[in-house]
């Protein structure tokens, strides 16, 4: 680690093109960073492929950010593969997106163990095809004893689908007498959540150029510094995610406080 003088230095340095490493501060790494990977189809489209193209090139992003984010000890990483509202997206689309959990587990499972990774999966998971579940499954459970990153997918996930899931469950407990309407506070509905068992996300990454949140976190993103970049997903690399994470620890995280 560099001292405080020497980092300085570095920042100072750095522009968008060789963000690296060395100018993160290991010692205030997001614990847990969301990332809404988009671009996929528009990337494909540039190069006159089809959208598919674009979400095999972005899987191979997936496990360059992975890996980056464990070697700087980000504790989780929660990443949007596939939204509630995507299953308008036509059939052949749709089919080939539920493949690739497989595609990207039957590559990389073998290392995501060995790297004491563990992945989990926050979603409708009842909508999914039997060989997409059975993939995630088998991932879940083999590096279910991981302690290191966390690796959450957001597959066939959407929040108001989750609050909505959430509340009906709260209002079960109170009817069975498990709850009683004074225990609900904001802690309790988190609880309710998919994401129960994380922190919140203290970084959003968004990559395309859009900029909403496309029905992802909105519970859990309320106090998330959110970056942008128009970087394509299936073009963003190592030095565009550090220079997110510099771009944090810039920032000054106020919480309604002065
Ligand atoms: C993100 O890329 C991947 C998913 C939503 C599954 P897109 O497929 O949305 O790519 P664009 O936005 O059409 O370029
Ligand atoms: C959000 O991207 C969902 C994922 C990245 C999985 P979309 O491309 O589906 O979002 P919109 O439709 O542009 O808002
Ligand atoms: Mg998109």
């Amino acid at each position: 680690m560099l001292d405080k003088f020497s980092l300085k230095k570095k920042k100072k340095e750095a522009s968008a093109s060789n963000y690296s490493k060395e100018h993160i501060d290991l010692s205030s790494v997001p614990s847990h960073i969301a990332i809404i990977m988009d671009g996929n189809g528009r990337w494909a489209k540039k190069r006159g492929l089809p959208r598919i193209a674009g979400h095999h090139e972005g899987m191979k992003v997936v496990r360059k950010i992975v890996k980056a984010s464990n070697e700087i000890g980000v504790k989780a990483l929660t990443l949007y593969a596939f939204s509630t509202e995507n299953w308008k997206r036509p059939k052949s689309e749709v089919e080939y997106l539920m493949r690739l959990p497989e595609e990207f587990l039957g590559s990389f499972l073998p290392e995501l163990v060995a790297e004491n990774v563990q992945v989990r999966v926050m979603g409708n998971k009842e909508q999914l095809p039997a060989h997409t579940l059975r993939a995630i499954n088998k991932a879940m459970n083999d590096t279910k004893e991981n302690d290191g990153l966390i690796l959450n997918f957001a597959l066939n996930y959407g929040s108001r689908f989750e609050i909505i899931e959430g509340i009906k469950q709260i209002i079960k407990d109170t009817n069975n007498g498990k709850l009683s309407v004074d225990d609900i506070n904001e802690e309790l509905f988190s609880e309710y959540l998919m994401s129960s068992d994380l922190a919140e996300p203290d970084l959003l990454i968004r990559t395309s150029g859009e900029v909403r949140l496309s029905n992802f976190m909105l519970w859990q993103l309320a106090y998330a510094e959110f970056w942008f970049t128009e970087v394509l997903w299936p073009d963003f690399e190592e030095k565009n995610f550090y220079q997110a994470i510099v771009e944090y620890q810039r920032r000054g995280r106020r919480f309604g406080g002065v």
